[in-house]
């Protein structure tokens, strides 16, 4: 099974979920800003909300590299929102890719909210998530 992971991160706690993910499954975790060169059977795609919505980057990133994608499992971080799906729904949806119901999504730190997330707990979950999800 081919795996990617690719991530969008602003103060870098989607990027730290990516490393755990990274860690447990031996693939290396990129940004968004690299494409994906060849067809993937998942593709690990972390984000956060920004303004109530995943960043524009995120979105040119699905719509670009639609062909070259299996289907999508969504990880991430945000001060209040519990899931990334229904943004990443819209974007799929629209692009025709095939997105899973199953994310992993969890805290993390924005001003003085959610000190110290992701923490160990968290990554330790979000590598369980992704141990599970691909066997
Ligand atoms: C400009 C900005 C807007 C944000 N808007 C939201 C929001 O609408 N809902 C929410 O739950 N969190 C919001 N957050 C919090 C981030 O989603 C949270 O800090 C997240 O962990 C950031 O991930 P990152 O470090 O990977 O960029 C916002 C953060 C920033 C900087």
């Amino acid at each position: 099974m081919k795996i990617a992971i690719r991530y969008y991160t602003r103060s870098g706690n989607t990027e730290t979920l990516a490393r755990a993910i990274e860690d447990v499954l031996g693939v290396k975790a990129e940004s968004v800003a690299v494409p994906l060169h060849e067809k993937v059977d998942i593709l690990f795609l972390g984000c956060s909300y920004y303004a109530f919505d995943v960043d524009e980057a995120v979105k040119n990133f699905i719509t670009q590299n639609k062909d070259h994608i299996g289907k999508i499992v969504c990880f991430g971080t945000s001060a209040m929102m519990k899931s990334t799906h229904k943004p990443m729904k819209k974007v799929c949806g629209a692009a025709g890719v095939l997105l899973s119901d199953g994310e992993f999504h969890c805290r993390g730190s924005f001003g003085p909210m959610h000190k110290g997330h992701p923490d160990e707990t968290d990554l330790k979950n979000a590598a369980a998530f992704a141990r599970k999800t691909v066997k």
